[in-house]
């Protein structure tokens, strides 16, 4: 689209084009004409929705920080389903995860070899040397929260508590990696060799995303990516760096009985931790985790 630099920007600021986005539009046209993959405007957020991402992220880790004080051996992850589910909603916003393509539930419960989109149950009762990834997905006002911990239950095997440390560090060293104009494959790359560094593996077919108006907006986020690749990361830009490392292989199946929940194929454990960004001018600003 060619905008009349005399008239106001598509960024709703109500400054004249050539006085606001006209310079950035320019430099991520430069990159695309080098074969970059390039952000549209609609995925730029404005300032006042990413002030709206920030208040859904309130009741986002308001509900992570329940569910760290409070879980414990003995209790079935459907007590943490429905922590979360009374704490949004006693604070105006709504778990984005019920319903969302037929899941079932207000939060994913993933324990062990479980890799992600694990659904609680009165069945599932924690147990001591668990680990578990509580991951958790607020709306308010239509803006979304996305951010996700592990915890340990109880005396945790120390080669258990080590993966958790580690790709707990594995996300720092991904978020180090986030800076305006350099590609979302310097930052998976960043996490890809850490992990593997540690004699990790990082799950592929699975990733993070562009959020903040949607659940899942673009672009997607690979873990495995390659320096220099994937889209450009430029100011606005909001999505999350959320790594699923396993200690064994990297391999995966779904459990084929609810078509949801993802497993490590060789049985060993699995970790994620997931942080809500959006870039910034010189880096990045954490909006959930
Ligand atoms: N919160 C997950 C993510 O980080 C998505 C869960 S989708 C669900 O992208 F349907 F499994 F809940
Ligand atoms: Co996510
Ligand atoms: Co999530």
């Amino acid at each position: 689209m060619i905008l009349g630099r005399n008239s106001l920007c598509w960024c709703g600021s109500g400054l004249k084009y050539k006085n606001c986005h006209e310079a950035f539009d320019d430099r991520i046209a430069e990159f695309k004409r080098k074969g970059y993959k390039v952000p549209g405007h609609d995925l730029i957020k404005t300032p006042e929705q990413i002030e709206g991402t920030k208040k859904s992220a309130v009741i986002n880790m308001a509900c992570l920080d329940y569910v760290g004080e409070h879980i414990r051996a003995g209790i079935s992850t459907q007590e943490i389903d429905n922590w979360v589910s009374k704490i949004t909603k006693d604070m105006g916003g709504i778990p984005a995860t019920l319903g969302y393509e037929g899941f079932p539930k207000s939060v994913c419960t993933s324990i062990n070899s479980q890799v992600c989109h694990g659904i609680p149950s009165e069945e599932d009762i924690l147990e001591d040397g668990d680990i578990i990834n509580v991951d958790c997905t607020t709306i308010l006002n239509g803006y979304y929260a996305d951010s996700s911990r592990m915890f340990m239950i109880g005396d945790v095997a120390p080669d258990a508590k080590k993966l958790v440390e580690d790709v707990h560090e594995a996300v720092r060293v991904g978020l180090d990696a986030i800076k305006p104009w350099r590609t979302l494959g310097d930052m998976g790359s960043a996490v890809n060799e850490f992990c593997k560094s540690k004699g990790y593996s990082v799950v592929r077919e699975i990733g993070g995303h562009g959020v903040g108006l949607d659940f899942h907006e673009e672009p997607w986020v690979s873990y495995v990516s390659e320096p220099g690749t994937e889209m450009l990361m430029v100011p606005g830009l909001m999505f999350t760096v959320e790594p699923m490392v396993n200690m064994g292989g990297p391999d995966i199946f779904i459990d084929a009985d609810n078509d949801w929940t993802v497993y490590t194929d060789d049985d060993s454990l699995s970790a994620q931790w997931e942080v809500q960004i959006v870039v910034t001018e010189d880096g990045y600003e954490a909006i959930s985790w």
